[in-house]
């Protein structure tokens, strides 16, 4: 597929020549800022200037932390308080990190819905998509070895049930799950390797980033009609699209300006709302606390995990056949990489040419029940595992893999969309009319 055609950087001094021949770093910057984008972008694309601010500020405040945070269990809950009281401005610091945790991720979640109802995953954006998918994954690895530094109750309790997912794995469980630990249960080895690995996964998403986004530069951005801009000549492509310098460079910083100041309201009223108060208890491994919690954002995949039990018929026929390998733990866990795999899986499963879901009358319903599911799996995870929580979550969890594995496979074939605008100018033209020839 050809690129979209636009004007490309042109050397002008000698000096933009001699470095141009070399190293031609200035034609890279000029070319990924002034991108043709199209022109009908509406306000769910902000997402990604939002999450690239996220990941900048994680590896900033992160930095600073470092410096002043100790991984050693004797010293790591201590050197915390430390930083919020005795260092200069740590406590801002550190709520930032905190919190921009939770921004990135809602940030995140909003980026991936809008992808999965305007289908930003369809062919050619499938690679986009999957980069995406393993940055998600990625960003939870991070989440959750970085929750686990504060070594308060959560952070030490919350280490043993998620390693112990590991251990479930028939066989070879325990063994990953004492290397993943350094030892036979969380301790000093593990804080050690998780801070390492804390520090590093960040860098990876960077990278990760930088492919994302020449993946997106090279197909061209998807947009609200889910029509491809013209690529027949320059002077078509123009009526589709504005370039991304000045136009979605202001509309964007616009947009992080307001989610910022909504941001800092959170840091400075109420910095310990999404965390859970016994994360301030300093870890004791001979003290369980009552319910054992993750973090607000992996909650959906959290009940998703506890939803199959031992009674339920689908993990028992799975134990029975394989002779009790499948116990109910494996198969959570099965369910809960599964639940993101299927994910994964999106480009291939939907079969409709229609692209954006705004054409598509059926679509939309079963879009927003998988919004509505992802909402109540959130809540039930946070719920105890018991009767009616555990009820919701498998019928949440069942409806999880429909969408994917059922439905969409399914309305490609008997949905009748409707006709999408013929181009990205007709859809611009139609929100804001063009003023008559004076
Ligand atoms: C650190 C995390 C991420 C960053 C910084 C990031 C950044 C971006 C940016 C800047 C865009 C351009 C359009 C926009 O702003 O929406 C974009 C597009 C896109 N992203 Fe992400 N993204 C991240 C994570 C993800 C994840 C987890 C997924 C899904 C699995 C995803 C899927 C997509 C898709 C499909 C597009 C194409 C949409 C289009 O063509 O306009 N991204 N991303």
């Amino acid at each position: 597929m050809s690129g979209i055609p636009h004007d490309h950087y042109e050397p002008k001094t000698g000096f933009e020549k001699w470095l141009h021949e070399r190293l031609p770093v200035v034609s890279l910057i000029y070319d990924t800022l002034m991108i043709p984008t199209p022109k009908n972008l509406n306000w769910w694309w902000i997402w990604g200037i939002v999450l690239a601010f996220c990941l900048v500020l994680q590896i900033v405040t992160g930095i600073v932390l470092a410096m002043h945070y100790t991984p050693h269990v004797d010293q790591a809950f201590a050197s915390i308080e430390h930083i919020m009281r005795d260092v200069n401005g740590g406590w801002a610091i550190r709520y930032a990190h905190m919190n921009g945790a939770s921004l990135f991720f809602l940030a995140v979640y909003i980026h991936m819905f809008r992808g999965l109802f305007y289908g930003s995953y369809k062919a050619p954006r499938e690679i986009t998509w999957i980069i995406g998918m393993l940055i998600y994954l990625a960003m939870m690895a991070t989440g959750f070895l970085g929750y686990v530094l504060p070594w308060g109750q959560m952070s030490f309790w919350g280490a043993t049930v998620i390693t112990g997912l590991f251990g479930a794995i028939p066989g070879i469980g325990e063994p990953i799950q004492a290397w993943l630990l350094g030892g036979p249960a969380v301790g000093n080895a593990t804080l050690n390797r998780f801070f390492s690995l804390h520090y590093l996964l960040p860098f990876v998403i960077a990278g990760l980033v930088i492919v994302h986004i020449w993946a997106f530069h090279t197909t061209g951005n998807n947009n609200p009609t889910g029509v491809e801009v013209r690529r027949g000549s320059k002077e078509e492509a123009e009526k589709d699209t504005l370039p991304f310098w000045p136009y979605f460079v202001i509309k964007d910083l616009f947009a992080l300006v307001v989610v910022l100041a909504a941001f800092v309201a959170v840091i400075w009223t109420m910095p310990n709302y999404f965390g859970h108060p016994d994360n301030y208890i300093e870890a004791n491994p001979l003290v369980t606390p009552a319910h054992i919690v993750p973090e607000w954002y992996y909650l959906p995949f959290y009940a998703i995990l506890r939803a199959f039990t031992a009674d339920v018929w689908v993990v028992q026929i799975a134990s029975f056949l394989t002779g009790g390998i499948i116990t109910a733990k494996f198969f959570g866990v099965l369910a809960m990489f599964g639940s993101i795999f299927v994910m994964a899986l999106v480009p291939w499963l939907d079969t409709s040419r229609t692209r954006s879901g705004v054409y598509r009358p059926q679509f939309k319903w079963w879009f927003w029940l998988l919004v509505i599911d992802f909402i109540v799996l959130m809540w039930c995870g946070a719920m105890p595992a018991e009767p009616p929580y555990s009820t919701i979550s498998l019928i949440g969890a069942t409806y999880w893999f429909a969408y994917f594995l059922v439905i969409l496979p399914l309305l490609g074939v008997i949905e009748k969309p409707k006709t999408p605008p013929a181009t990205i100018e007709e859809d611009f033209d139609a929100h804001y009319p063009p003023k008559p020839a004076e």
